[in-house]
């Protein structure tokens, strides 16, 4: 419903109603891949424990005076302690950052910030994410996602990792599974938000087997204005078969545009000539609910018959280092394997179960408003959320891109927007569901 007001605009709640809280899945995620012959040998999350009896470490922040904190779980198998992060970084009002993503396979395969890749794509050292960027609840509690801000092919400030010494992935065209839980409504066209198997050395171009999310059309592309899922397999990110080659855009019909604010996001790489599946198969959905949509599920594209991988981990970034892409992570594994459709599907249901976005608090809190915290008004450059006074909104544009907006006095300074649909997700701590509103002419 939305309700024309001269040039006001009456914006509608699209987040679901209460749902209750659960406790965390009897099975994580890696005990299911490791169930299916196909075990996790990187596994990133900073929001909850990826195997049930896991109560390690998720990732480690830095505070800007140098001090570090380990981030562990709540209970094995369980949520993050975001509340040790809000208590060691609120400390003399420092800003923390996040130094460390942590493996939780047991590999050692930790992701710490990228180094310096090619001298016209990438050539700085990349920089950590802002800790507190990125709150969501997580089954009813408050976890952080990482935020991966934008760089620049000249310019620095990349947010990526890397991490160029691993253990155990899949090297050469030995067969691989990744998926990661990302951010439909914050993306962007640049190069390269990826996860997944690139280069050990920025500097030596060799194959990549990474998950790309975003709306890049410079390859590939899929059907609406994305963001898609596709496979970055260096020089070039495809989401089917077919010809390659630049200048041309293939399109691949089966390839949706998936803007929920949590997505799932798999891909599953087989050695070339195998009979267990793909080769190259890519599947994606809604984290929040449903099943996976098979987006692909055969041959590579021309020239990629076979597959050279090097095993380094990349997050946010292209093999070379690429700066430019945006994007948020929540968790994301590589398996050496290549998983069965079962098991893909026992992963997707578990990752709907883990409860992304579900708020049982907030949603009573906004209750609370009387319905008021279902109307923003957006009218000549100013965005007003009724029931929230301060805090900060991050609005994304039809496009994909995002800003963040401080609120103050419930009031949201945009600036003219250009007329299209916005989304609007308010990052107070409380609600985080995301809402749109209509900018009309
Ligand atoms: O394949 C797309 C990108 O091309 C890679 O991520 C990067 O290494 C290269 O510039």
């Amino acid at each position: 419903m939305v309700i024309r007001h001269s040039a006001t605009v009456l914006c509608m709640l699209l987040g679901a109603g209460a749902v209750h809280a659960q406790s965390p899945s009897a099975s994580g995620v890696c005990d299911l891949y490791a169930a299916g012959g196909t075990p996790c040998v990187a596994a990133f999350s900073s929001t909850r424990a990826l195997f049930s009896a896991y109560s390690g470490n998720l990732y480690q922040v830095r505070r800007s005076d140098g001090k570090t904190q380990d981030i562990k779980t709540l209970s094995p198998g369980g949520e993050a302690d975001a509340a040790a992060q809000d208590a060691f970084c609120s400390a003399a009002g420092s800003k923390c950052r996040i130094s460390i993503i942590y493996d939780q396979s047991g590999k050692g395969n930790h992701l710490t910030k990228a180094p310096a890749g090619n001298k016209d794509y990438g050539p700085y050292s990349d920089s950590e994410a802002v800790a507190d960027a990125l709150p969501i609840k997580l089954n009813g509690k408050k976890v952080y996602g990482i935020h991966i801000t934008p760089g620049g092919w000249t310019t620095p400030g990349q947010v990526g990792y890397r991490n160029t010494h691993t253990n155990g992935i899949a090297k050469g065209d030995d067969p691989e599974s990744m998926y990661m839980i990302t951010d439909g409504t914050y993306v962007n066209g640049a190069c390269c938000f990826d996860f997944g198997n690139a280069e050990m050395d920025p500097l030596v171009y060799t194959s990549m087997d990474a998950i790309y999310f975003g709306t890049n059309n410079w390859w590939d592309v899929g059907t609406g204005t994305g963001p898609w899922i596709m496979a970055d397999l260096e020089n070039g990110v495809y989401n089917h078969a077919g010809a390659t080659g630049s200048g041309r855009v293939h399109l691949n019909s089966k390839g949706q545009s998936l803007a929920y604010p949590f997505v799932t996001a798999l891909l599953k790489n087989n050695k070339a000539g195998a009979t267990t599946g793909g080769p190259f198969t890519i599947k994606g959905g809604n984290a929040q609910s449903g099943t996976l949509t098979t987006m692909w599920d055969g041959a590579r594209p021309d020239g990629y018959g076979s597959l050279g991988k090097a095993g380094g981990i990349v997050l946010g970034i292209g093999g070379d280092n690429s700066g430019g892409a945006q994007g948020n992570f929540y968790e994301g594994v590589m398996t050496v394997g290549f998983a069965s459709n079962a098991v893909d599907d026992a992963v997707q249901a578990n990752i709907v179960a883990a409860g992304y976005g579900r708020n049982t608090v907030s949603v009573r809190d906004v209750s609370s408003h009387s319905g008021t915290m279902n109307e923003l008004r957006w009218s000549e450059g100013v965005l007003r959320i009724a029931g929230l006074r301060t805090g900060r909104v991050q609005v994304t544009d039809p496009q994909g891109r995002s800003r963040l907006f401080p609120v103050s006095e419930g009031q949201v300074r945009t600036g003219l927007l250009p007329r299209g649909v916005y989304t609007c997700r308010i990052l107070d701590g409380n609600a985080i569901e995301p809402r749109n509103f209509v900018v009309l002419p």
